[in-house]
């Protein structure tokens, strides 16, 4: 059957798929196309959406695309990058400056069939360096954004032509943040474009499954199950195209998984059936030995990923399986944060996605039935293919696990002389006791990844404020991505960087304070309300005694491509205030609130 379909254009934003999935999920069917693809491409498309870019329109960066879109009778929809580009094309003015971050009100200028349904104020989401300034003549503001009462505007928020049909927004429609940006893809995809819904996932299920056979002919696949949703719906998504006696499986405990975690994922894929070809080696002494003495987050990225593929070459050896290809459970954020779509910037380096993985996927060797999809998606998989509740909504946990959530450093740490003065003015200005802390983790902003400084707020104010403070000082500050909330009890000393390294006992300790934090959560019911809790220790001394700080970051999310800070309960603050600060080896606590963007939902 024929679908209606929607072209959306990438220009690296870390968004663009997401637009995808979103039009997806109004059972349109959506294709990733590249700016430079030739115009014959375009011809079929009821409608296209241009994305957002880590490049600059206001340099003129990245401007060589196929600009006869342009010329095609279709309606074009453009965000952040690509409300610019549209903007310009007929006749705007886009610069650089104006920029936001987070969260504003799109106030409307009038009613339009892109906002149908809509109120006048409209919560939105915004992340760009570069604005829009004036429109051409055939154009006109549909929006502006503030953010607050009797704040400036920014004008140009959402821009249409309607004799054209060409529109722009300035903030991310695709975001799950933008509270109505559903709404608006559907506009104008249903309504605008007049595309007809008939895509859905059984659909995808079935043309994966085809996809797969195909691939992989009369072999079969090894696959790595870290038991996490991702990888076990991979497995089952595999046995269902091959069948059970071709999918083999391995389980490898890095040395990096929380406490008792490999006992329960075996037991769990068991249960799920997927016993018959399951294997397991304890390979933690090798992943210790390859990231001895490292402190740089993406050298760890990279050790961990190389080291997957080191022992999953050998024990593919040891079980006479090298004639397998490699199954992975790599979903869509993997790839976009590696930079592995054309334009994207690397954020981090995911675990999936090192050279030598690259490597055998130019070669055919690997299969990712899951690439395509996001978290929510991969769920609602899961969920049709039989995975009980608890195992589809275990909190995600990263394939590096805790190397990830164990920062490290020779000592030196990283210093704030030009910070510590503004930060503390910034802060008076916003009421709080703000300092920078001399040590760097890794964010995102306006799509380029950033590794910056966090600040510590000391304060009782309410939560909602203390968020707004640290936002507030992530935008305006250059320099800083994240902000901490201490709650040690007594205020905290001066924050000295400590030396620590990726050793057994750090991360035994790392372990307690995980297992107390997880423990909590469930014990006081709340593990459901998150979408997940980084546990992380710092080596950072507060105490004077070269003790380490630790922090817990519980975030709300969708998709993980954006998230909020989470309030937890007091009761589940205290519990876990009084069980961590009272391990040896601790000497603070603190909360992190940050957003993503700027910061990212692990450390590293
Ligand atoms: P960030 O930290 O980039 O994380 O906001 C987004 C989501 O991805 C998870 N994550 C990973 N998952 N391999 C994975 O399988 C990785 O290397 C990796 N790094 C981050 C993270 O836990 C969050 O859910």
């Amino acid at each position: 059957m024929a679908h209606d379909a929607i072209a959306v254009v990438d220009f690296g934003g870390q968004y663009a798929h997401l637009i995808a999935t979103k039009v997806r999920r109004l059972n349109v069917r959506a294709d990733i196309l590249q700016p430079e693809d030739p115009i014959e491409r375009f011809r079929s498309y009821a409608g296209i959406i241009l994305s957002g870019s880590p490049s600059l329109s206001s340099h003129g960066e990245d401007s060589a695309y196929t600009k006869e879109i342009y010329d095609l009778d279709v309606p074009i929809l453009g965000f952040c990058f690509g409300h610019q580009e549209i903007a310009k094309h007929y006749g705007g003015t886009v610069v650089h400056g104006g920029r936001e971050w987070g969260h504003a009100d799109l106030h409307l200028t009038r009613e339009h069939p892109l906002f149908a349904g809509l109120g006048p104020v409209q919560t939105v989401w915004m992340s760009h360096f570069d604005s829009v300034t004036s429109v051409g003549p055939e154009f006109e503001e549909l929006g502006y954004s503030a953010l607050g009462e009797g704040a400036e505007p920014h004008r140009f928020a959402a821009i249409g032509s309607d004799s054209l049909r060409r529109y722009g927004f300035q903030f991310h429609a695709e975001v799950d943040a933008t509270e109505n940006g559903d709404a608006m893809i559907g506009n104008f995809v249903r309504g605008i474009c007049g595309a007809s819904p008939t895509w859905t996932l059984e659909r995808y299920l079935e043309e994966q499954e085809d996809a797969i056979r195909q691939h992989v002919g009369d072999r079969s696949v090894f696959l790595l199950a870290s038991g996490g949703v991702d990888s076990t719906v991979a497995a089952l998504v595999l046995r269902r195209a091959l069948g059970p006696g071709r999918v083999a499986l391995l389980h490898v405990d890095n040395g990096l998984m929380r406490k008792g975690e490999s006992q329960r994922v075996l037991e769990m894929l068991r249960d799920l059936g997927l016993g018959e070809r399951l294997h397991f080696v304890d390979a933690s002494a090798d992943f210790l030995a390859a990231l001895d003495g490292l402190t740089e987050p993406e050298a760890k990225r990279k050790a961990i990923g190389d080291t997957f593929v080191e022992v999953f070459d050998r024990e593919a050896v040891r079980l006479g399986l090298t004639d397998h290809l490699l199954g992975q459970g790599t979903i869509y954020p993997d790839t976009i944060e590696t930079g592995g779509t054309k334009r994207s910037d690397t954020i981090k380096t995911h675990h999936n996605r090192v050279p030598i993985i690259e490597q055998l996927i130019a070669e055919g060797k690997v299969v990712e039935p899951l690439a395509e999809l996001y978290k929510v998606e991969v769920r609602e998989l899961g969920a049709k293919l039989g995975v009980p509740h608890e195992a589809l909504w275990r909190h995600p946990f990263p394939g590096p696990g805790l190397g990830v959530r164990l920062l490290c450093s020779d000592g030196s740490g990283s210093p704030t002389d030009a910070l510590t003065g503004p930060v503390a003015a910034l802060g008076r200005e916003l009421g709080v006791d703000a300092r920078p802390l001399p040590i760097k983790s890794v964010g995102v902003k306006a799509d380029l990844r950033c590794y910056e400084h966090p600040v510590l707020l000391v304060g009782d104010q309410p939560f909602d404020d203390l968020c707004r403070a640290g936002s507030t000082l992530a935008a305006k500050l250059d320099g800083i991505n994240r902000c901490l909330w201490w709650l040690g009890g007594e205020p905290p000393g001066e924050a000295r960087p400590a030396s620590g390294y990726m050793t057994r006992e750090r991360l035994d300790l790392l372990r307690e304070a995980d297992a107390i934090v997880m423990g909590a959560l469930r014990r006081h019911g709340v593990y459901d309300d998150v979408w997940q809790c980084p546990t992380v220790l710092v080596p950072l001394s507060v105490d004077g005694e070269g003790r380490e700080l630790v922090i817990v970051r519980p975030v709300l999310s969708v998709r993980a491509m954006t998230a909020r800070p989470a309030a937890l309960p007091e009761a589940v603050l205290r519990e876990i205030r009084d069980a961590i600060l009272a391990l040896p080896g601790v000497s603070g606590l603190a909360y992190d609130l940050t957003s993503k963007p700027p910061g990212t939902i692990e450390w590293e």
